[in-house]
């Protein structure tokens, strides 16, 4: 199965997609994470990646559209997290033929509330919450030991760029993949085990089909 998590900063797109890749096993295809990757490796095109990134721009179409592509090849069920965020991306990767976008709905209010509490694993792998989803010890990641940390662009002025983005860019995909008739409309509100349940009844119901 291939599926698509669409929604605002902060909407849970990583914490389903966790739980999804466990449970499931599917493949979690981060976009954010790939290209934080990038910078970590600390070439002239991570630099780039990472002043972009930091001002809560989105990185170039073809370039992200490139490396999803790359990642994906081979693999029969993933989820995409974080790609595609404009409708050049959605077009450019028609071919993979998604079976189902999940779209996190969640007003603005909710979501600004959840980062100033997120912290992520010194791998990016693994993200929690200090008051939603904590660490079993303070600090420490669960699942591989390394120190939690803030994300850069965790920073009240990125997240405004990064939500104005969002808005222009990446809400009209809600139309794109409804017109297709493979959008599936999830509230995002309630606390992380809930929206979990919400989520993963409707990849059983895709499933039975
Ligand atoms: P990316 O890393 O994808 O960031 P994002 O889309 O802004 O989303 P986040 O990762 O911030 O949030 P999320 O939805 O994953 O929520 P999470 O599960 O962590 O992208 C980063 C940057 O990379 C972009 O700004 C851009 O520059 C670039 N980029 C990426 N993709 C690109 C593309 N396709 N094209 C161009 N550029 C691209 O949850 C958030 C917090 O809330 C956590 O602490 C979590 O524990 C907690 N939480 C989760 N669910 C709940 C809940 N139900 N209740 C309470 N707390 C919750
Ligand atoms: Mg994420």
């Amino acid at each position: 199965m291939k599926i698509i998590l669409l929604g605002p900063p902060g909407s849970g797109k990583g914490t389903v997609s966790e739980k999804l890749e466990k449970d499931f096993n599917f493949a979690h295809v981060s976009a954010g994470e790939l290209l934080r990757e990038e910078v970590k490796k600390g070439t002239t095109l991570g630099k780039d990646i990472q002043k972009i990134i930091e001002k809560g721009n989105l990185v170039p179409d073809n370039l992200v559209t490139e490396l999803i592509k790359l990642e994906v090849t081979g693999k029969k069920s993933f989820i995409l997290d974080g790609f595609p965020r404009t409708l050049k991306q959605a077009e450019a990767t028609a071919e993979l033929n998604i079976n189902l976008v999940i779209y996190l709905e969640v007003p603005e209010e909710i979501v600004i509330e959840r980062f100033s509490g997120r912290r992520v694993c010194s791998t990016g792998e693994h993200g929690y919450h200090l008051k939603y989803l904590p660490p079993k010890k303070e600090g420490v990641c669960d699942h591989d030991g390394t120190k939690l940390v803030q994300r850069k662009d965790d920073r009240p002025e990125v997240i405004k760029e990064r939500f104005k983005i969002y808005h222009k860019e990446t809400q009209p995909l809600i139309d794109y993949y409804k017109q297709k008739g493979i959008l599936k409309t999830v509230d995002a509100s309630p606390n992380p085990e809930k929206v979990y349940a919400a989520v993963k009844k409707v990849v059983q119901e895709l499933k039975k089909k």
